[in-house]
């Protein structure tokens, strides 16, 4: 970022500083990208202070913040995902479990970075992550727990922009959450990504926008929380059609990095038009039909214990792969690893398999010996495409 843009050294729980900052400075927009501002309440902070916020106030990113919450707007508003129960208590919780079938899952209501939701694959392991939960092992986020039925299916993301009222789908997009190829392994913030995820027919994206996007931006204005930003909908596509999985209130990572690849508009105008409540009824989505690919190049040990201050050499790339750093430092000159999830190789294709291809010739050039990364990210769009000719 610092190649492209000014970085500054604010603390990000310090609201009134960032206000201050951003005033000082006479900043335009302020973008919030992450969960857990948005959830603690930085947009509403800002806004108070008359700057400008794309992303949604505290009460609406409840979405994200609080599954239970999500269910009840589900419930409301007749959004079609996994049957529930919603515990306050272990004793509860455990007879709840009679209601449901094997494999169930089990969730944290609050934030827990992604790792507050257990398949269980037995009554004993359910039971295992109930008393888990309840006995602080999630901290807060677990003092209140969802059970759901488990829904068979593919996943995929879709996006929506909106600005409380107007809406402005945003595309689509495959993850691989977990750390192996054949996706097995622990659960990731994700291990590569491709949009469009054609699996998401168009008129399944209809069904999407009319049965699941549409109420939930109504039922959130009704409840007085208009939702602003982007809606990530975490999809399960079942026999029934398509479930809600959960909502983010954010992009996504690495989904963000494949949506950007294909949005050829101007970005700042259109997120400071949702920002100022000026999204158009209509607007034209400019993005490429072409493919875009991400994978990510991790740390050896990610997720459990990435290894820092791996040397990464980038190699001689060509001009359209595109690599967004997440955990690198420069030191003396030299890139280093600094973190988990470390580079994230992007290219683009006429197919998901084109694009897989320009990624990994990219990848193949990247000299990162305590890297590491998945050869498989598009495998079931490839498969596809394979299948189709
Ligand atoms: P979440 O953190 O809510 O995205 O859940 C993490 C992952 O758990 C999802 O991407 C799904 O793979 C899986 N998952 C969550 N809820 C269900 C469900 N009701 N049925 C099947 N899989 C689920
Ligand atoms: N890649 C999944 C997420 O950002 O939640």
């Amino acid at each position: 970022m610092a190649e492209v843009a000014q970085t500054i050294d604010v603390t990000i729980t310090d609201h009134a500083a960032i206000a201050e900052f951003c005033q000082s400075h006479a900043i335009d927009l302020v973008v919030i990208g992450p969960e857990a501002p948005l959830v603690a309440g930085l947009a509403d902070d800002l806004r108070a202070a008359d700057i400008s916020v794309f992303g949604p106030d505290k009460a609406a990113a409840q979405l994200e913040g609080s599954k239970a919450f999500t269910k009840s707007i589900c419930d409301k508003a007749n959004i079609p995902t996994a049957g529930y129960a919603h515990l306050y208590d272990k004793a509860s919780a455990l007879a709840a479990l009679d209601d449901f079938q094997i494999p169930v899952v089990i969730k944290a209501d609050g934030l827990a970075a992604g790792k507050g939701v257990i398949i269980a694959e037995s009554r004993e392991d359910a039971e295992a992550a109930i008393e888990e939960m309840f006995s602080g092992g999630f901290g807060d986020a677990g003092a209140q727990v969802v059970i759901e039925e488990f829904m068979h299916g593919e996943e995929a993301s879709f996006f929506a922009l909106t600005d409380g009222k107007n809406i402005m789908r945003f595309g689509s997009a495959q993850d691989h959450k977990r750390v192996g190829e054949g996706d097995i392994g622990p659960n990731t913030g994700g291990m590569g990504a491709y949009s469009p995820a054609p699996v998401l027919t168009p008129s399944l994206e209809d069904r999407v926008m009319r049965d699941i996007i549409e109420p939930t931006v109504k039922a959130m204005a009704a409840e007085g929380m208009p939702y602003n930003g982007v809606l990530y909908a975490g999809l399960m596509l079942t026999e029934d059609g398509p479930k809600l999985i959960e909502y983010n209130c954010r992009f996504g990572d690495p989904e963000c990095q494949v949506l950007m690849m294909r949005y050829h508009g101007d970005f700042a105008a259109l997120l400071k038009r949702i920002a100022d409540g000026a999204l158009g009824a209509d607007e034209a989505m400019e993005f490429s039909n072409q493919s875009a690919m991400t994978v990510v190049m991790a740390a050896k040990g990610y997720p459990a214990s990435p290894e820092k201050g791996g040397a990464i050499d980038l190699g001689a790339q060509n001009v359209d792969v595109q690599i967004f750093h997440a955990g690198t430092a420069i030191k003396d000159g030299a890139l280093l690893a600094n973190g988990g999830r470390v580079l994230n190789v992007t290219a683009m294709g006429e197919s998901v398999t084109a694009a897989q291809k320009s990624v990994y010739a990219a990848i193949d050039k990247i000299d990162f010996p305590s890297g590491f990364y998945r050869r498989d990210i598009g495998h079931r769009e490839i498969a596809r495409e394979a299948e189709s000719g």
